[in-house]
């Protein structure tokens, strides 16, 4: 039963007592019915006998004329068989065969005795009236029989309780269409706010605010409290996570600054190879550090929203962080190109974020690439999108592993560096910050990785 739906339920609830209480008045409706019917006919019955009493005393014996006979049984349409026998059970007229009332005869005459039998295959009713005669011809008790056979009766009976049937049916099919309905439309606002919470994204933990009845409006306040105090939860893991990353960057940097310092000083081989072990563990810790902040101030919990982002035009932002790599990898191999879009490609974000996902594809790009990378980092604006691209001529990523590769802490295996696997993880999560979504496409000549971010252009979409 408690896997039951609500609409089952409610019909079972309507339909298991309407049964019973259906099966009861077919019941009431047939015992009444019977004992209606049963009452007019065995009075016909017993006005017939008296009809034939009266003729075979008055006639002394003779046999009752067959048109007299059908007068006096017409109105009840059935047959009619009749025996009367004089004072010691002799025969006097009517059918012979006829069934005997067995049973002891009352002793005052004129009391009609009532019983069922069946004759000549065919089930009958019949009445006993006995009377005392005391004639020239007949002197004694003579008792007049007549029998009916049941067909009317029982037919009328049949017929009341289809009737009755029917019109039970009638009623329960219209009540349980009527449910039905009014089941469906209660039910309704249960499946908008199915549906509103399925469209919602994991990082929504707005109020619910749909208009809802009286019985579901309680689940709903406390399914917006459980949210409330989950948010509430969630900000404070970021806030906590964020505080943390934050009070160790100030020691990770005296760290990296005193034993660069150290590096400087040393002369003894194997302790600058400490050293510079310990300077390179402590760049990926503030790397780390830094990554884990980026990630737990972007988070939707703790952003709220872009309502003071800036306008940004993608090609300037592209431009300073290429400007930026092309500085930083002087004297290697590295290629870094910028192809710039026509027309700007103007979108609302943070542009501190904005670099932040342009440096971690370079940085992948480089990481992963090979020995003289190629890299192109290209905007174009195309209708409602401004679209930015970081393409390398590398390995690329197997089509396979690019959903799970934007996870956090994955790295395909046998991967290069000592990354975390965090990179792409923060990509994504500004990228749909800046409601961006965010693609994996093989790079040119299908060889390498393009990363795709497109964003809403705000000359298009107003927003
Ligand atoms: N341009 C690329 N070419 C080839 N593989 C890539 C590229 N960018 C990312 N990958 C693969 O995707 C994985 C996930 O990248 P991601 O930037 O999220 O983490 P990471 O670079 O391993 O670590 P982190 O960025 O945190 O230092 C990488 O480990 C690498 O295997
Ligand atoms: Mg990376």
């Amino acid at each position: 039963m408690s896997g039951m739906s609500l609409r089952g339920r409610l019909l079972l609830w309507m339909l298991v007592p309407a049964g019973v209480m259906s099966a009861a008045m077919v019941t009431e409706a047939y015992v009444s019915a019977r004992s209606l019917v049963g009452e007019i006919h065995d009075k016909q019955l017993v006005s017939t006998a008296l009809g034939i009493s009266e003729y075979v005393v008055g006639s002394t014996g003779d046999l009752l004329p067959t048109d007299i006979l059908a007068l006096m049984t017409s109105s009840s349409g059935e047959r009619i068989y009749y025996r009367v026998t004089g004072p010691d059970r002799s025969f006097l007229t009517g059918h012979v065969d006829l069934p005997m009332f067995s049973g002891s005869i009352p002793e005052e005459g004129g009391v009609p005795v009532f019983f069922d039998a069946v004759y000549r295959g065919e089930k009958i009713r019949l009445v006993s009236l006995s009377m005392l005669v005391a004639e020239r011809d007949i002197n004694g008790w003579v008792t007049v029989q007549v029998a009916q056979t049941r067909e009317v009766r029982d037919r009328l009976t049949r017929e009341a309780v289809v009737r009755a049937i029917l019109r039970l049916s009638i009623t329960i099919g219209l009540a349980v269409f009527c449910a039905w309905i009014g089941i469906t439309r209660g039910l309704a606002p249960l499946e908008v706010l199915g549906g509103a919470i399925k469209r919602r994204s994991y990082d929504d933990l707005r109020k619910i605010r749909h208009e809802m009845p009286a019985e579901i409006s309680d689940v709903v306040n406390e399914l917006n409290r459980l949210l409330e105090r989950l948010k509430d939860s969630i900000k404070a893991s970021q806030a906590f996570i964020s505080n943390a990353a934050h009070q160790l960057r100030t020691p990770l940097a005296e760290i990296q600054a005193q034993s660069e310092l150290a590096l400087r000083e040393v002369r003894d081989a194997s302790d600058r190879d400490n050293l510079e072990k310990i300077v390179e563990s402590t760049r990926k810790s503030t790397r780390l550090a830094n990554q884990l902040l980026s990630l737990a101030t972007v988070r939707p919990e703790t952003r709220g929203g872009l309502t003071d982002a800036k306008q940004v035009d993608l090609n300037d932002l592209a431009a300073r962080v290429v400007l930026d790599w092309v500085q930083r990898q002087k004297g290697k191999s590295t290629d870094i190109g910028l192809e710039k879009s026509a027309s700007p490609a103007l979108i609302h974000g943070d542009p501190v974020f904005l670099q932040e996902l342009v440096n971690n594809l370079i940085d992948n790009a480089i990481e992963y690439g090979l020995e003289d990378v190629r890299i192109t980092v290209r905007i174009s604006v195309d209708h409602a999108t401004a679209i930015l691209e970081v393409e390398d001529n590398g390995p690329g990523i197997p089509l396979p592993d690019r959903a799970q590769v934007v996870d956090r802490f994955v790295r395909l295996p046998g991967s290069k560096g000592s990354g975390c696997g965090l990179g792409l993880s923060i990509v994504r999560e500004i990228a749909e910050w800046h409601n961006a979504g965010i693609s994996l496409h093989d790079g040119p000549q299908g060889t390498g990785l393009c990363v795709r971010i497109a964003f809403p252009d705000i000359r298009i979409t107003g927003n």
